[in-house]
């Protein structure tokens, strides 16, 4: 047996960073020694449950890595505009979880389960796509394949931590405050974070708004699915709903096929698919019948069964059924955990893909 190692580098320690340090640890990413940690400071950080050593990140850190997981923030004074040319000439691939290359025709856009093949020996960089698109495509892509996608429409209900540690920190100071809304009164909120009050309330506005009333999150959605199912002119639409939720993006999906599909057939296929759990059929709650009056009752996910370890990394997907308004038609409910198959796990996956494939290691 060969036994292959990596030295790996992770620049970012917001929620995404902090997923990275535990998916590597849980899933053993065969580390020659430990990740090398940076940010835009120097500090202790608790980063997956330990204390570690953050580095301000600095030009001779990224010698002798093999891959670095990008995790800052996206932009001219982010971290893989600012860095990941300088870590690819010292010789690493890098792995990022922002936006700025993702649309990069020369840059793949991986989930693993889908087109790690889009990954050689000669991408130095790599993007891991938005954590609402991630979901969305490990579930289309094995309908895709099956049906031919006609056309897509998505409505999302997206966690705060979506937005970084700041919407989390937002959220819970507006939370401590939440009976002021009981006595009428406003509740304090920065603008800076959100452009409303998050709790007891659903905004439909995630990110800045373009000329065409769409917000670049619902736009997100439409290129970067049309691009990793290969399908550059698919009708996709979406409308992005951050909710006043903690972890876990949920997705109310409208699907149009060129072939029939039943739900039966929707449902097996999905059992087979890599990364999917279908959360579909008879519950086996006794309130559905003792308390609730429902012998039909179905089971379906919520962003709550994300925080059980078998479904972290995984995209639950229910309530499928048959869309009788069209020819070929489904509606799927898809949810998975936006920090770590969303952004954390993804990368990581990628980084285990080129591994088996002897690009890095
Ligand atoms: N949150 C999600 O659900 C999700 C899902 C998919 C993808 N993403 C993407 O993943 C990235 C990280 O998300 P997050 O939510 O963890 O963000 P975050 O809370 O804003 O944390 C960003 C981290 O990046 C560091 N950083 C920013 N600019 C830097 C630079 N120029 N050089 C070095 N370090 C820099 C920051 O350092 P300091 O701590 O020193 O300020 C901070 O630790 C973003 O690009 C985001 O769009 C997020």
């Amino acid at each position: 047996m060969i036994c292959v190692t990596v030295r790996a580098g992770l620049v970012g320690v917001g929620p995404v960073g902090d997923r990275i340090v535990s998916c590597v640890r849980e899933r053993n990413f065969p580390l020659s020694e430990p990740l090398r940690v940076m940010a835009t400071s120097a500090r202790t950080e608790m980063l997956g449950g330990e204390q570690i050593q953050v580095q301000e990140t600095r030009a001779e850190l990224f010698e002798g890595l093999d891959v670095v997981f990008f995790a800052g923030r996206e932009g001219a004074k982010g971290a893989s505009v600012q860095w990941a040319q300088t870590a690819i000439e010292c010789g690493a691939y890098c792995i990022d979880n922002g936006s700025d290359f993702r649309l990069d025709p020369t840059v793949p856009l991986v989930v693993p389960e889908i087109n790690m093949d889009a990954v050689t020996e000669d991408t130095r960089l790599i993007a891991s796509p938005n954590c609402s698109t991630i979901q969305l495509v490990v579930a289309l892509a094995p309908l895709h394949r099956a049906a031919g996608i006609k056309r897509v429409v998505i409505s999302s209900y997206q966690s705060v931590s979506g937005w970084g540690q700041a919407a989390v920190e937002e959220m819970e100071r507006q939370l401590s405050e939440w009976d002021k809304s009981l006595r009428g009164e406003p509740i304090d909120f920065d603008p800076g974070v959100f452009a409303r009050p998050i709790i007891l309330d659903c905004l439909p506005h995630i990110e800045r708004f373009l000329a065409d009333g769409y917000t670049k999150e619902e736009m997100k959605m439409v290129h970067e699915t049309r691009k990793i199912l290969g399908e550059p002119d698919m009708p996709i639409t979406a409308t992005a709903v951050r909710v006043p939720i903690p972890l876990g993006h949920s997705e109310s999906v409208n699907l149009e096929f060129e072939q029939p599909i039943t739900r039966e057939e929707a449902i097996q296929i999905l059992a087979q698919a890599p990364g999917v759990v279908v959360m579909d059929g008879p519950t086996e709650d006794p309130a559905a019948v003792e308390s609730r009056n429902d012998p039909q009752e179905l089971r379906y996910p919520t962003a709550a069964d994300i925080y059980e370890d078998q479904y972290k990394d995984m995209v639950l997907v229910g309530r499928i059924r048959q869309d009788n308004t069209i020819r070929n038609g489904l509606n799927l409910w898809i949810v998975a955990d936006n920090l770590r198959k969303g952004a954390a796990t993804n990368v990581v996956q990628i980084a285990e893909g080129m591994l088996e494939r002897g690009i890095i290691g």
